[in-house]
């Protein structure tokens, strides 16, 4: 009996130890789950990934506010570091560059890079050495905060807050002259190991929850921009009212050798539509009249002149000096009242 009983106790020793075994083993599974995050699940924010609205969260009336609060006042102008402005979706996707724009060591000229102007197609960026901060990869919103260097910028700083209290860290550069690394994906690893405090927005109060959830679930939806302005919007379609104005009486001067006249209405088309080549041209052909006529004449005094050449010289300095209405005009040059359609048309 003993001995019969003997191996069913052991039995019951041996699976109460395996019982015992297993359950520890769990615990310190489950342990290991919530103390030490796995690499990939630390890469990315996988609540915020979980939650992500079905619709694509609006850049212009959520994105741009949180951006233009947080980012623009450093990532804004022209100097902005690694180039990188965050102004407007342009700029977004252009990305960044390693260079800097105002460099004192610098000897050569530098190549210019202004937004808009001195390349306009992502790929043209590409090759002046600007790299994306966004996922240029498979549109995929797991792998969209994985690649997306702007993601884990905001991330480092979510992982490593700025102090509340007290004076900034002294391992935070802020001088004009700081060296910057502008890392790329590839290098990000290194630059956060080196500088764990340097995420975004660099040397200031973190983002509340709500900004960096609008900024993360964006990104994760692969940083959707707002369709572009249609051609039958209403700003459009008076932007190219304006257009069609300036260079309408721009050319009827153009057309009188009224190069002064014309040169004015067409700097203002210039200012709206700055590629024009065709007004270019036109602004450098009324220049150089201008410039020719100026040298040519010996500029008589008013004195010296007939009634009707004092009158059109009157005339003349008025409109140059930008006088346009219509009724100072006609009251002094009633006969000629030819001019009604310089009313503006809006
Ligand atoms: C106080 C100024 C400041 C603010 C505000 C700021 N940044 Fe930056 N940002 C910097 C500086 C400086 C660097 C360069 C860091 C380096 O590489 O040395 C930088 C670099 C970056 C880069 C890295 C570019 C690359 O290629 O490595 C990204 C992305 C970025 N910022 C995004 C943001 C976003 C998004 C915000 C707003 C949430 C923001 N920044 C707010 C100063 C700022």
């Amino acid at each position: 009996m003993k001995q019969a009983g003997n191996p069913c106790s052991a039995w019951h020793t041996l699976l109460l130890a395996c019982a015992t075994f297993i359950i520890l083993g769990l615990a310190a599974c489950s342990g290991t789950m919530q103390t030490a995050p796995t690499e990939g699940q630390t890469a990315v924010d996988l609540e915020l990934l979980l939650s992500l609205p079905a619709q694509d969260i609006s850049y212009q009336s959520q994105v741009r506010p949180v951006l233009g609060r947080r980012c623009v006042v450093c990532h804004g102008c022209y100097d902005a570091p690694c180039q990188l402005k965050l102004s407007s979706p342009e700029g977004i996707e252009r990305g960044a560059n390693k260079n800097k724009v105002y460099d004192g060591a610098r000897i050569l000229a530098a190549e210019p890079t202004r937004l808009f102007i001195d390349a306009k197609s992502t790929e043209q960026w590409r090759k002046k050495n600007f790299h994306t901060v966004l996922n240029e990869g498979t549109q995929e919103p797991r792998q969209n905060l994985e690649n997306s260097v702007m993601y884990h910028m905001l991330r480092l700083k979510q992982r490593h807050p700025q102090p509340r209290v007290g004076m900034l860290p002294d391992n935070l550069e802020l001088g004009l002259n700081r060296k910057q690394t502008c890392a790329t994906l590839a290098e990000f690893d290194d630059f956060a190991r080196q500088h764990p405090d340097w995420g975004m927005p660099y040397g200031m109060p973190n983002l509340d929850d709500a900004e960096y959830r609008t900024l993360v679930q964006w990104l994760a939806q692969g940083a959707p921009m707002d369709p572009p302005a249609s051609a039958d919007d209403p700003a459009r379609q008076r932007i190219e009212q304006m257009k069609l104005f300036y260079r309408r009486h721009g050319d009827t001067y153009f057309n009188q050798q009224n190069w002064r006249r014309a040169l004015t209405y067409y700097e203002r088309y210039h200012v709206i539509d700055p590629d024009s080549l065709e007004i270019k041209r036109k602004i450098t052909i009324c220049r150089d009249k201008l410039s020719e006529l100026s040298a040519a004449s010996e500029k008589p005094s008013l004195a010296q002149k007939t009634p009707d050449e004092m009158r059109d010289q009157v005339k003349r300095l008025l409109e140059e000096s930008g006088t346009e209405s219509t009724w100072i005009m006609q009251y002094l040059f009633e006969e000629q009242s030819g001019e009604k359609d310089s009313e503006t048309p809006w």
